[in-house]
């Protein structure tokens, strides 16, 4: 029998020890007994990480909706599934049952087919936290469509690259959003989006805030009505193991976003059970995951791990200062919530409040806290631990990527004694290396590296749409024959893994992954920006901030300084979105650069945090005297 649910840490380490010895029996039992396969797998895995190709569960056959809904529906069918908190709290929460979201979802499947979706066509769904983006996601899945989510923050430049790149021939959105005390209106970023994506035959229009909109003819469909008339049931698609299910974009050490692709069986096995053991989640709880579907947090962890598990998953979708800071421990409170996944920026916000916004309410039912997205700092792992936990809640410090599509490095609560600041142990199936920078492995403890993956595990991602050459170079190329994560990561003494953060150009800003070069290129095509270079530097609440050193085409007069700093961030939110926006823009002549042209990042960083002290070996510049120019003049 396969240990689907584990219980304490004896079984840890038994389970995980077979994870790794025998990966395709221990896989093959999970996946054999606690889901519904249309047809039986002739492989459980076959693998290389030279070319790279790795396949889970070959020759299988399913729907992934047959097993996050239809299954449930004999004895679940009445449970709810989902819960939906309205950003304005007036306004009445909503509980779809699970067999009210099976309904909604086939009637959904149902309209996108009359528009003429097809399995293996690319859908793009552009919509704020409300359950048609939970049942977007399904519906494709239920017909075979591959998703491509793209964050309703992102702006129209941001939308139409990605719709482009991977061909959506579709879009789902809605008129408006609400965030707190403002709307935004997300058809009018669509139809901007639109004016560069011939490729678009067909948007729908979700109602949500009632704003006027431009419904373009032939193109525009409002949804209601066509749901209205739908049937309420849909013959699922019968997948390949191996078909992609949805596309997610991430940013990377170019402009281009990369499209990680997620494939479908071996992605509902590892989200299912990292979602059933990090949360120990038992019947009749209620999970809430406070993460936007636009990323993969919500995927996995709102969508399809609680729903794989018959769960109940709470949606919110405003924000946690609206209309007060005591907003997520009023939802705690109001559905008795009984896990919690948040990112540590979101608990450092609302640490520095007064805390009265986290006593006036009753907290007691909360089980299971989780952190993701960076690292959690030690201040905030003990507000969390004290204040929210009230030190009986134990705090699951998970890490992992977009590309690796669930929880890897993680304390399981109850299971795994945890210790502030550290992801502590490798989750079942996964085995961490530690590199050092010359490609070899760091044994034993107290070592600190470049975190990297040996051995492939059900989630990952298997490509990145359209372009397998930059997968394989971004990820399969430092370290042959391992996975590199971008993360350094040390362990310590009793081998607890403990995140220290991005060692490439990648910077991870309220938990949002930002590539430098995207906002470079943002910058550069402002016409009095010459050069530019972006690093992170320390920030209380937003974990890291960006600072950007700009060349301007010629010296300008610093009372026109101001004015250019404000159109360089508002060039950066219209190609990226405001998520991107610089705290802090150096006007310099120079920037420092090694003989080969690469701008040297580690010395702007030093000069960005202002730790002046020592700027290291400088030896390799070019142009070593803009280093003192650069810190003279250091905002
Ligand atoms: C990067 C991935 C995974 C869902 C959200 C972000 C950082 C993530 C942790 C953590 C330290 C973390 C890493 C990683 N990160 N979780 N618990 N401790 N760092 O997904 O946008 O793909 O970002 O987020 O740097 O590489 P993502």
């Amino acid at each position: 029998m396969s240990n689907y649910h584990i219980k304490h840490l004896e079984e840890y380490y038994q389970v995980y020890r077979k994870s790794v010895r025998e990966p395709e029996n221990f896989w093959g039992e999970v996946a054999e007994e606690h889901f519904m396969w249309r047809k039986k797998w002739d492989n459980v895995l076959s693998w290389d990480f030279n070319t790279p190709e790795v396949k889970w569960f070959q020759g299988a056959q399913l729907n992934i909706t047959e097993n996050c809904i239809d299954r449930h529906l004999l004895t679940r069918g009445d449970k709810t599934a989902l819960i939906f908190e309205p950003n304005n709290p007036e306004e009445a929460a909503q509980h779809i049952t699970y067999r009210q979201l099976h309904a909604r979802v086939c009637q959904l499947a149902n309209v996108l087919k009359d528009q003429g979706v097809k399995k293996g066509d690319r859908v793009c769904i552009y919509l704020p936290m409300i359950p048609e983006l939970s049942i977007a996601l399904l519906a494709c899945a239920r017909i075979g469509a591959i998703h491509s989510v793209i964050f309703a923050g992102f702006s129209s430049t941001a939308l139409s690259t990605r719709i482009n790149d991977s061909d959506c021939k579709l879009v789902i959105t809605s008129d408006g959003s609400y965030r707190g005390s403002k709307s935004i209106d997300l058809k009018a970023i669509v139809d901007e989006g639109l004016e560069d994506c011939p490729g678009v035959k067909t948007v729908l229009v979700v109602k949500r805030t009632n704003t006027a909109v431009a419904m373009k003819e032939g193109r525009d469909k409002w949804l209601q009505p066509l749901l209205d008339k739908a049937y309420q049931d849909c013959v699922p698609e019968i997948m390949n193991a191996e078909d992609p299910l949805f596309i997610l974009y991430t940013s990377g050490s170019t402009g281009k976003p990369k499209g990680m692709v997620h494939t479908t069986g071996g992605y509902m096995v590892y989200t299912a059970y990292t979602f059933k053991n990090v949360f120990q989640y038992t019947e009749n709880d209620v999970y809430w995951c406070t993460a936007d579907i636009g990323w993969i947090t919500g995927h996995s962890y709102i969508v399809y791990g609680p729903l794989a598990n018959g769960a109940t998953t709470l949606m919110f979708e405003g924000v946690p200062s609206y209309p007060d800071y005591s907003r997520f421990w009023e939802i705690v409170e109001k559905h008795k919530v009984n896990q919690f996944y948040t990112a540590p920026t979101a608990i450092r916000a609302l640490a520095k409040q007064n805390i009265s916004f986290a006593e006036k309410h009753d907290l007691s039912s909360l089980k299971v806290l989780g952190s993701v997205g960076e690292p959690i700092n030690e201040e905030a792992w003990h507000w969390y631990n004290d204040v929210i936990g009230k030190k009986k809640s134990p705090i699951v410090d998970t890490w992992w990527q977009t590309e690796t599509g669930g929880i890897m490095i993680t304390p399981i609560p109850f299971v795994t004694p945890t210790k502030p600041t550290y992801a502590t142990l490798p989750f079942i199936g996964i085995q961490p290396a530690l590199m050092d920078e010359k490609g070899i492995e760091l044994k034993g403890n107290q070592v600190e590296g470049r975190l990297c993956i040996k051995f492939p595990w059900p989630g990952m991602a298997r490509t990145i749409w359209g372009n397998h050459e930059r997968y394989k170079d971004t990820y399969f190329s430092a370290f042959p024959g391992m996975y590199f994560s971008g993360d350094g990561a040390l362990r310590d003494e009793v081998g607890y893994y403990r995140i220290t953060g991005r060692v490439d150009d990648v910077i991870i800003v309220s938990g949002h992954n930002l590539g430098t070069a995207p906002i470079e290129d943002a910058i550069n095509e402002h016409p009095a920006v010459a050069e530019s270079a972006i690093v992170g530097f320390p920030h209380d609440i937003k974990g890291n901030a960006l600072y950007g050193f700009v060349i301007l085409k010629e010296s300008g007069e610093s009372r026109m300084h101001d004015n250019l700093r404000k159109e360089i961030n508002q060039i950066i939110t219209e190609h990226i979105g405001p998520i991107a926006k610089l705290d802090k823009i150096q006007f310099t002549s120079g920037l420092p650069k090694t003989r080969s042209g690469k701008i040297m990042r580690r010395i702007l960083r030093k000069i960005a945090s202002k730790d002046m002290s020592n700027m290291g070996d400088t030896s390799t510049l070019l142009n070593p005297e803009i280093v003192d120019v650069i810190k003279d003049s250091a905002l």
